[in-house]
């Protein structure tokens, strides 16, 4: 049977790149593409079909920072699918992000300058808006409408003959010092972004110790720092150009910058093969590249406890409560 994968954020930059090396591991993948803009998903489709026919590509339109739609697209999932084997939780952004010009300059003549350029630390300052769901959108973006999005595929996804993966893209600026329990969504910082990163690799890990006795398991990546929209949104593609004899001189000493989306994809391929019983649960993966352009895959133990996890599940389940409660109040 045709194994089936679902993959948010499939238009374009990581999501795009991984569902292209998908199809180069298995030519009889049933993809899914997860998508809010259906032209644009309908273009990615022709252009996979076209190298690979004997695939079949599908699109669910679905907006993970709008829960009817999570709600509508879920729905839609279950009459297609009897189960899906991975969900790709790739879809994320980084709205008007501000580079921290002094930090940077500091940085720069500090002992600390190739884990600041391999990790955005303190560079990045983000202006966050709050969503028709009356949620913190990066929040909401990031972790929230993708958490409701595996509630309610559950279904789908809790198989205990043979298990099925979730794989997040997180980041290696996901920082605990940026996240705190008492404002999960972020609503009072300047990083939402790291925060909901955090908040992805803790969910990771809630979820294995919720789901793994069901056949579920988790993981988080790190995709390194490529030139895709969203870092375009940081400094203009030119500005990208202009720097990339010294990042590639960089690349000696920080394999984080995989700088093209198929390499920073190198993690999420490499966890497609993985038995993800075999896989620790507080490991993230990252993707990295050598000086040469070679890729590899790395391991780092994440900065974060079980407990926090679980106390941080048990807040999105109460969350979730009260947004079902309001949505409904909302639609009689
Ligand atoms: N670029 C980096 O250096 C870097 C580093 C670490 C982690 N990441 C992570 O990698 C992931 C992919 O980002 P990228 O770099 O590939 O950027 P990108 O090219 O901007 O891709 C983001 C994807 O998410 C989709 N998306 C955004 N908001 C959405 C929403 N509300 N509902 C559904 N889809 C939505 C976008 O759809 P549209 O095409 O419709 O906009 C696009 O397909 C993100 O989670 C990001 O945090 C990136």
């Amino acid at each position: 049977m045709r194994k089936a994968v679902l993959v948010t954020g499939a238009s374009s930059g990581v999501g795009l790149a991984l569902c292209k090396r998908l199809l180069e591991e298995d030519h009889e993948l049933h993809l899914c593409l997860a998508c809010r803009n259906r032209s644009k998903a309908e273009a990615v489709r022709a252009a996979l079909l076209a190298s690979r026919p004997l695939a079949e590509v599908s699109i669910v339109q679905v907006d993970v920072s709008d829960l009817q739609s999570v709600f509508r697209a879920s729905r839609e999932l279950k009459q297609r699918f009897q189960r899906l084997d991975y969900v790709y939780l790739n879809a994320g952004i980084m709205p008007n992000p501000q580079l921290n010009i002094k930090a940077l300059f500091s940085g720069l003549f500090s002992r600390k300058v190739i884990h600041m350029f391999s990790t955005a630390e303190g560079l990045l300052t983000q202006e966050d808006k709050i969503t028709a769901d009356g949620l913190q959108e990066v929040f909401e973006t990031n972790v929230f409408g993708h958490f409701i999005l595996i509630q309610e595929l559950a279904p789908l996804l809790c198989h205990s003959d043979s298990p099925s993966q979730l794989i997040w893209t997180s980041s290696r600026n996901a920082r605990k010092s940026n996240f705190c329990l008492e404002d999960i969504q972020h609503s009072r910082g300047q990083e939402p972004y790291s925060s909901s990163k955090y908040a992805v690799d803790l969910l990771s890990v809630a979820v294995n110790r919720n789901f793994n006795s069901r056949g579920l398991y988790s993981s988080v990546v790190c995709p390194g720092t490529m030139v895709t929209n969203m870092t375009c949104g940081i400094l203009p593609p030119f500005v990208w150009t202009l720097l990339m004899p010294i990042i590639w001189l960089l690349r000696f000493f920080a394999n984080a910058f995989t700088l093209t989306p198929y390499n920073g994809t190198e993690a999420l391929v490499w966890l497609f093969h993985q038995k993800p019983e075999s896989l620790n649960p507080l490991t993230k993966y990252l993707s990295a590249t050598t000086g040469f352009g070679s890729n590899y895959v790395m391991t780092q133990k994440m900065d974060l406890d079980e407990d926090t996890a679980e106390k941080f599940y048990q807040s999105l389940l109460e969350l979730e409560k009260h947004v079902r409660a309001t949505i409904q109040k909302r639609n009689h």
